[in-house]
Parts: C-alpha cells; structure tokens; sequence
C-alpha cells in the first residue's frame, strides 16, 4: 500500500482530499500544526471514511522537525497544501507569507532529494493568472505580476518546483492550480471552518444565511460583466480532491509527460456574485440580507478555466453542480453551528 503524506491534511481542501485517497486504497500520514484547523477534523474524516489517518502535529517551518518526520516515515508521495492562504494578511504580514509558503516547501523538497521520493503535487492557484487576457484560461496563459505576497508566494513555489525538477530527474510534481473551492463533503461531517469573519464568498454567505452576519457586501455591480459582479469558477471541493488521487495515480503510473506539469481546476463555467447569491437563495429556501457596496481592492472582473487539459490528460473533469456546492456548504454550516 502507497503510504502518501498530506501536509496541511486537517485543512479545507486537504481534509477532503485525505477522505478521497483513503477511498481509493491509499495509507494516508497527515502533518499539521493546526494554525488554521482543529484536531476534531480527523474525527469527520474517521466518521466518512472508517479509517483515522495517521497524524502529526508537525510545523513544517520548523526544519529539524520535519527532517526528523521522514526519517521515522517512509514515503511514497506529498501532496502539499500546508500554507497561509488570507490575501489581506499576506500584505500586513508578508515575511510570514514567505516564511511559511515557501521555507515550508524548500524543506520538504529536500527531503524529497534526501529520500528519493518521487511523487510531488502542489496546491496552486489561478491567482497566478491575475486579469488574464482571453477567457477561459489555459496553463498556457502567461503568469502576471502576482497582486498580493500571498500570490507571489504561489508563482515563486512553482518556480523553485521547477528549479527542481530541472536538475532532479528523481522527482515529478504536478502543480494544480485551484479556481475557486466551495461546498463540503456530503455528510457534513468536514467542510470549510474559516477562523474570523470570512473572506471568501461562500462562507460569508452560508455565516450570513445562519445568522452569524448581519448582510453580505457584494464588492461592486459596475463591472463589464452580464449583471455587473464579477465572474468565477466555483468548483465542488470534492470534485477537487478527487482530482489530487488522479493526478497522484498519474505520477505512480509514470504517465506524465515531462516531470513538471501544471493543470488548472475548475469547472469551465463562470458565475457572477448575484448568480451565487440567487442559486443559494434557491437551494436553502432562505432569503440573503445582502447590498452592493463599492468593488474590492485588488479583484479581477471574471477568471475561469479552460478544462481541456485536465480532462484530456488526467481524465478528470467536475461531476458536481454549484447548487450541490451550495447545498453541501449550507447542511455544513448549519451542523456547525447546531442549526436545523
Ligand atoms: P486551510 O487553511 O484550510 O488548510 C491549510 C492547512 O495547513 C491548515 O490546516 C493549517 O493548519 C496547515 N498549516 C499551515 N501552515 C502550516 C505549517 N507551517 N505546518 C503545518 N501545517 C500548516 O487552506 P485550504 O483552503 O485547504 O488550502 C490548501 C492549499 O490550497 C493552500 O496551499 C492554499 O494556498 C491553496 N489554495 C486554496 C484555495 C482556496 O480558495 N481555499 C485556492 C487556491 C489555492
Ligand atoms: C480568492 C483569493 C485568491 C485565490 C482565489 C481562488 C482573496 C482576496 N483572493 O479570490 O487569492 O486564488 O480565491 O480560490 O481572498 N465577494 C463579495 N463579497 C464577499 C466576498 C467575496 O462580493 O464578502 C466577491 C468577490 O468580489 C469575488 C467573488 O465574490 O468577486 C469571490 O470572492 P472570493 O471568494 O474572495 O474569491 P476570489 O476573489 O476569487
């Protein structure tokens, strides 16, 4: 049995990829320091799946620690979510953006190297694209500028992945480049727990639907789009961490063409703020306090992926609807926060 280590695995994305690799066979070791996750986290994994991952509270800027982890492990493959990921603190804070993105995967990398292990994914984003400039977008698209430390921290991960796998012919990643997640898993057993008030859209939206926010803001209706909010791909979560064991399955099975490989993952299809707004409002029969407030600084009017490679090359592509996002987002909430 391939044992995989997930760091970051008691996140958002990472708890459900931890559930989809467990379906599929494979041993999983998480690593976390719980900065931004709880250890009640593996108790929703155990409950969906049967099997409790095997977990260690690990800070992966701590580089002994970490050095320590894989002399005690031996491991098949990474996948690495463990980062910082809030855009507004990454500007306040920024070397700990760069500590904590980047230290963090220059370790493991070297580990990699120290024990032959071959098998690497990372956790990008299409932030890397900033405003791009023809829709949907490809991995072919240039990378702008990043807007913020955060999605600077994402364009030099993969930088230095490169650098890697250029003099490393040992070690293959995939970095995938993630639209926007949303939804939870079915059960409402794990599902996304933002520490604070939300800055991501759905949350703030499911936070307001139970009572937990007074109203939305959407951030502008003046912008050059259908109903003037802005556009993005939401993709379900689940349908996210499947990609993750078919993208590991593509590196075991040496089926990667060049040992660095990039895929987007979203849906393909776009949606406003409002076509959000709306489509939850239909699916959990409850009517959203929100008003139009005046655009977010540094948002980019419409992203959405081009799949084709994804589809072609990983055989993957999105089996979810936004409203079966919505509705897993809202049964999650409302277990959260003890809500019939
Ligand atoms: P998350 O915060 O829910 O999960 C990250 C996990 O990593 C947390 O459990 C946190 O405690 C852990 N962690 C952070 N620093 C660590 C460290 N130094 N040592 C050990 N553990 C550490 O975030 P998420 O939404 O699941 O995102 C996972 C990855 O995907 C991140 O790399 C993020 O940048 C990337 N990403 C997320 C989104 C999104 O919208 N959620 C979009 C694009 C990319
Ligand atoms: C976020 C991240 C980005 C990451 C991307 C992919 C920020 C600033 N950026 O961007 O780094 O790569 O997800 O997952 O966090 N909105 C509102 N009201 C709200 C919240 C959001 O109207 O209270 C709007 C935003 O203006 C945007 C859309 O909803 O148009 C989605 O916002 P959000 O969930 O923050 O995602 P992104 O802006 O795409």
């Amino acid at each position: 049995m391939k044992k995989i280590l997930v760091t970051g695995g008691l996140g958002y994305i990472g708890s459900h990829t931890v559930v989809a690799l467990q379906s599929k066979g494979f041993d999983v070791v998480v690593i976390d320091n719980l900065s931004n996750s709880e250890l009640s986290v593996l108790d929703g994994i155990e409950e969906i799946s049967g099997t409790r991952p095997d977990f260690e509270e690990i800070d992966l800027r701590v580089k002994e620690d970490v050095v320590s982890f894989f002399k005690r492990n031996k491991i098949d493959g990474i996948i690495h979510f463990a980062a910082s990921k809030a855009v507004g603190e990454s500007v306040e804070n920024p070397l700990l953006y760069y500590e904590n993105n980047l230290n963090t995967l220059v370790y493991l990398l070297q580990q990699c190297q120290e024990h032959s292990i071959r098998n690497f994914i990372f956790s990008s984003s299409c932030t890397v694209y900033g405003e791009p400039d023809t829709l949907p977008i490809t991995e072919s698209a240039p990378v702008k500028e990043a807007l913020s430390p955060y999605g600077n921290t994402k364009q030099i991960s993969e930088e230095i992945i490169r650098d890697t796998c250029s003099v490393d012919s040992n070690l293959q990643s995939i970095s995938l480049r993630y639209f926007n997640p949303i939804g939870a898993h079915e059960s409402a057993a794990i599902g996304e727990l933002p520490k604070g008030t939300p800055q991501n859209l759905v949350p703030y939206i499911t936070q307001t639907a139970a009572g937990l926010r007074k109203e939305l803001s959407v951030f502008g209706d003046d912008y050059h789009t259908p109903d003037g909010s802005c556009i993005r791909d939401y993709i379900h979560v689940v349908d996210l961490a499947e990609a993750h064991v078919v993208a590991l399955q593509r590196l075991i099975g040496e089926k990667n063409t060049s040992n660095f490989e990039i895929f987007n993952l979203g849906t393909g299809r776009g949606s406003s703020v409002l076509e959000v707004v709306n489509a939850f409002e239909k699916v959990s029969g409850e009517k959203l306090n929100y008003k139009i407030v005046d655009r977010r600084a540094g948002d980019v009017t419409a992203v959405y992926a081009d799949t084709q490679k994804a589809n072609d090359e990983l055989g993957w592509k999105t089996k979810k609807t936004m409203e079966e996002a919505l509705s897993s987002a809202w049964s999650w909430e409302k277990k959260v926060r003890g809500l019939k």
